[in-house]
């Protein structure tokens, strides 16, 4: 057994309270190699932002679970050197979709874990989520538990509609299970692909697609069963133009990309969304650096001299993040 707290990191459960009082929330940033895992820190550390490390079920196989902890630990230690005297790092699963898997990931170090039953029945949703919540508890590591369906690409828009979570069911989800917060569906999704361009309006200037707008009505609904209670928001990437622009440009291939604009994301953080999740975009800015320097140094093999500029478009992404969308800058010291 490996305590979070050995390594260093902390659970979620303070983090979540100040950013709801400060109408801010934190980053829950993934990844699943070194560059980006140094980016977050650096991004973090030189913004004085708490974070959240997020890794999933297949980054986890990735990048090995031993060498993971290790990372993460390495992470605390940077953060440090970079000059963050008391660095605010969690260490989540994302998406743990199996009770031995939370164990498995609690045992090894990590500060906070998911439980995602949200395609159960909604009696094996809680069971599954109470059991994963148990166990983390006696460890003083925190749980996210989901309710409400996240539409996939394929989904349609009434598909979409219907699986929004239930205002209804929170209270007795919550108590039920005892997690610490809830992922909600109000309309974010996974993915670069978030809507299909029929749910979508085009800008006549620009022809590019504007996604139709969260559903903060249900949001609101939930805040007012559950007043205070920390909220999640999956699938928050906002794609950004720039990136698509830039993958198109140099060889790559994504017709029609659409996010979450970031004005409806820096209104959900003012409100009692306390974590926002963020993959793709950090995808996206990858491949997009990496993209421009194969098109421009054909003759370029030191994996260094792309995944560098790669490392520091990221950078640059999450301070934007922090700073301009979620506005987490400066509140851990
Ligand atoms: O929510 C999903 C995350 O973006 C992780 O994706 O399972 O491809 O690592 P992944
Ligand atoms: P994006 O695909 O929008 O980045 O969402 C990431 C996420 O929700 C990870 O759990
Ligand atoms: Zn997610």
């Amino acid at each position: 057994m490996v305590s979070y707290k050995e390594l260093g990191l902390v659970n979620t459960r303070e983090m979540f309270a100040k950013a709801i009082k400060g109408g801010y929330a934190i980053p829950a940033f993934n990844f699943n190699n070194m560059e980006q895992l140094q980016a977050i820190i650096k991004a973090a550390a030189e913004t004085k932002s708490p974070v959240i490390l997020q890794v999933s079920k297949g980054a986890r196989a990735y990048a090995n679970p031993t060498l993971l902890r290790y990372m993460a630990q390495g992470a605390v230690a940077y953060a440090k050197e970079l000059g963050w005297e008391k660095p605010e790092i969690v260490l989540h699963l994302d998406h743990g979709d199996s009770f031995e898997l939370c164990k498995d990931c609690i045992d090894l170090g990590f500060s906070s874990v998911m439980i995602d039953g949200s395609a159960l029945p909604y009696e094996e949703n809680i069971a599954l989520s109470k059991k994963v919540a148990d166990y983390a508890h006696q460890y003083d590591v925190t749980v996210e538990a989901e309710l409400g369906v996240l539409a996939g690409v394929e989904d349609e828009v009434q598909a979409e509609e219907s699986h929004y979570t239930r205002p209804e069911e929170v209270i007795d989800f919550s108590k039920r299970t005892g997690c610490d917060s809830l992922a909600i569906s109000i309309g974010t999704s996974h993915g670069a692909y978030k809507f299909k361009p029929e749910q979508c309006t085009r800008d006549p200037k620009t022809g590019r697609l504007v996604p139709p707008p969260l559903a903060f009505d249900v949001l609101d609904a939930i805040m007012e069963q559950l007043p205070g209670f920390p909220i999640v928001l999956h699938g928050s990437s906002s794609v950004p133009q720039e990136y698509v622009d830039m993958i198109n440009q140099y060889g790559g291939k994504l017709p029609d990309a659409v996010g979450i604009p970031e004005e409806q994301l820096r209104k959900a953080a003012k409100s009692a969304v306390c974590k926002i999740n963020i993959d793709s975009d950090s995808r996206l800015a990858f491949t997009a650096a990496v993209r421009k320097v194969f098109a421009e140094k054909p003759g370029e093999f030191d994996p260094r001299k792309y995944c560098g500029p790669a490392r520091d478009l990221m950078e640059q992404l999450y301070k934007h993040k922090i700073i301009n969308v979620l506005g987490s800058d400066g509140k851990a010291c």
